[in-house]
């Protein structure tokens, strides 16, 4: 069930503020009688029409795709560079991605036309576990790894623990592989923390999204989540997630 401006506002019609003029106004039916209460929940089965005219809902649609460097993680560009949903075209739905990877990071994005679905994923309360590999200059000490595991200050605050591996180095290049699992979704965070620590990020990747990973995808390749998944997901942002 979701509130009736939500719904108006994502079959297209109005923008949520004017929904709810339009339902102050009287001139929004639910199941043939005039509804004037805000908050009023419809479920897929309600009719709704709006000025006489029956809404069509879109069909909920839940992708996965591996996405490549170099691609905004936004439904468009003002400067004309290729986007997520660019990958999409044969999708009708208006969809959007769940969060959003860095322009040079690649790897597991969600997009969504479902509101409800990918706010609660993003709730920071029960914010999913997330797994980054990160390819660093340097060869972190332990105790710097210790460091990023307790939480660091950044300049919006202290970071939530984090678990973290050193997955290998390469001594000859000065360079390591680092695992990076984190529940926050700040602004290039990841990028940020081992920066603070005097690692900065060469190469980063998302491997994995909770329980979801990229096996059988090349970059640029996407897929449709099974209901299954779909509802897995609902599940963990109902009751939250755990680094451990
Ligand atoms: N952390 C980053 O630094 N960048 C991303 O794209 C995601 C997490």
């Amino acid at each position: 069930m979701e509130r009736l401006q939500k719904v108006i506002a994502h079959a297209g019609i109005a923008s949520r503020r004017r929904a709810e003029q339009l339902i102050l106004e009287g001139k929004v039916k639910v199941n043939g009688k005039i509804v004037k209460e805000l908050g009023t929940k419809v479920g897929d089965h309600d009719q709704v029409e709006v000025e006489g005219i029956p809404l069509e809902r879109e069909e909920p649609v839940y992708l996965l795709l591996y996405k490549p460097t170099g691609v905004i993680s936004a439904v468009k560009d003002d400067k004309g560079r290729k986007v997520v949903t660019d990958f999409f075209p044969y999708i009708k739905q208006r969809i959007y991605p769940v969060g959003r990877l860095d322009y040079d990071t690649s790897g597991l994005l969600l997009l969504t036309n479902d509101g409800e679905f990918a706010n609660s994923l993003m709730h920071p309360r029960y914010e999913i576990e997330k797994t980054y590999v990160a390819k660093v200059k340097g060869i972190p000490l332990r105790e710097k790894v210790k460091q990023l595991e307790r939480g660091i200050h950044l300049e919006d605050g202290k970071t939530a623990p984090a678990a973290v591996k050193v997955l290998s180095i390469d001594k000859k290049k000065q360079t390591s592989i680092v695992e990076m699992k984190i529940r926050e979704g700040r602004n290039r965070q990841v990028r940020r923390m081992l920066e603070a620590i005097g690692h900065p990020v060469l190469k980063l990747k998302r491997e994995r999204y909770a329980f979801l990973d990229l096996k059988g995808l090349s970059t640029g390749d996407s897929r449709e989540l099974s209901p299954h998944e779909v509802k897995q997901l609902r599940a963990l942002a109902q009751h939250g997630s755990h680094v451990k």
